[in-house]
């Protein structure tokens, strides 16, 4: 995978100064953690379909949905992953998605990943999609929800992992556009968890969604959204999110360390933030300064949770890889490790006794562990 090492806006002010060659990222070399890190019971919160749907399988759909793809073979496509922002991922990321036309599509896409975390220990998982992306090329919504509530219940009664759906606003499309994907999806309500808001932040204030994130609420469903690091005003986005919205949980949002009037209010309602270190450590790392937005947030007292975002995109490194990439990159104490674990359960959107039943399998596995 090419990777261009620089950062959103050049002029931005660096989170935390850390020790660190730009864009260094230390090969993966303690055995010992890694054996304990994969073992480990794990929940993730922050990770996109879509973003799952690896280069393979791509190819597979196509095939399939008798579409023709513009590369040769799959390490053509791999070497096309070449973004440098936001934007210039998330070209990338829709391109590669319209192979998606099918409700067994959608299953094959949500089982795939349901697989790889079941055998990296993640026993819950709440997952974001696109829907907006799927309506726009006249796949019903049936398709899109059905196909992976099908393949989560399958993936439960197969292989244990409990997992639920995350329907995500595209804010750069049009909030009609979002009013019609979520009342498109609330007669399948009962197959969602929440409701997020991802995609390009430029111009797309999460006050854009006021209503949408009202209506999703009256109806039972969570909040949260993406505030992506280094954006155009992210500590407005963040304000707003937290005083406005009032979302119940953040996805990214490292900015916040710069606020310490923020910061105490994300503490005083322990909000619980979705960090994904690949994703903004690959797209910080060309940053004079290299920035450790874990490490930052650790340190103001944040609830932190690891997640891997969009791994297919990101050299196919799922949880245990970035949680492993994490300890080294952001020096994490075998302490703060477990902390951010417990925080994964604690985080979770499941009535108490499911979480206390989640939370009680990690402290089994620590007791054995020690
Ligand atoms: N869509 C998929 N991944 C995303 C991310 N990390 N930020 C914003 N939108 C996304
Ligand atoms: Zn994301």
């Amino acid at each position: 995978m090419l990777i261009h090492r620089r950062g959103f806006i050049a002029g931005m002010a660096a989170l935390v100064a850390v020790p660190r060659q730009a864009g260094a990222v230390a090969p993966i070399t303690d055995p010992e953690l890694a054996r304990f890190i994969a073992g480990m019971p794990k929940a993730e919160y922050h990770v996109h379909l879509e973003g799952t749907l690896e280069a393979d399988m791509k190819f597979a759909l196509a095939r399939r949905n008798g579409l023709k793809l513009p590369f040769a073979d799959v390490a053509a496509m791999k070497a096309s992953y070449d973004f440098h922002d936001l934007p210039s991922f998330l070209k990338i990321y829709y391109d590669g998605m319209k192979v998606l036309l099918k409700e067994q599509d959608f299953y094959d896409l949500a089982y795939a990943y349901l697989v790889k975390a079941a055998s990296q220990n993640v026993i819950y998982a709440e997952m974001f999609f696109d829907p907006q992306e799927h309506l726009k090329r006249g796949v019903p919504m049936a398709a899109v929800i059905g196909g992976i509530t099908r393949a989560r219940r399958d993936a439960q009664a197969k292989l244990g992992i409990r997992s639920q759906l995350i329907l995500c606003f595209v804010r750069d499309l049009s909030a009609e556009s979002a009013m019609a994907a979520l009342d498109a999806a609330l007669p399948f309500k009962a197959d969602l968890v929440g409701v997020g808001l991802d995609s390009d932040e430029k111009d797309n204030p999460p006050e854009k969604f006021r209503a949408h994130f009202a209506k999703a609420r009256v109806n039972g469903l969570h909040v949260t959204a993406h505030c992506d690091v280094d954006q155009v005003d992210s500590l407005g986005h963040i304000r707003t999110v937290l005083l406005d919205l009032k979302a119940d949980r953040i996805d990214h949002g490292g900015n916040i360390v710069q606020s310490p009037e923020l910061v105490a209010i994300a503490r005083q309602r322990s909000i619980y933030f979705t960090v994904c270190p690949t994703f903004s450590g690959t797209l910080r790392a060309g940053l004079k300064e290299p920035v450790d937005v874990v490490r930052a947030m650790l340190d103001a007292g944040l609830k932190v949770t690891i997640s891997s975002d969009d791994p297919a995109y990101m050299g196919s490194e799922y949880l245990n890889d970035v949680l492993i990439r994490a300890v080294d990159r952001s020096n994490l104490t075998r302490d703060e490790l477990t902390m951010i674990a417990r925080n994964g359960f604690e985080a979770a959107w499941l009535p108490e006794a499911d979480k206390s039943a989640l939370i009680a399998r990690l402290e089994s596995y620590l007791r054995s562990a020690a």
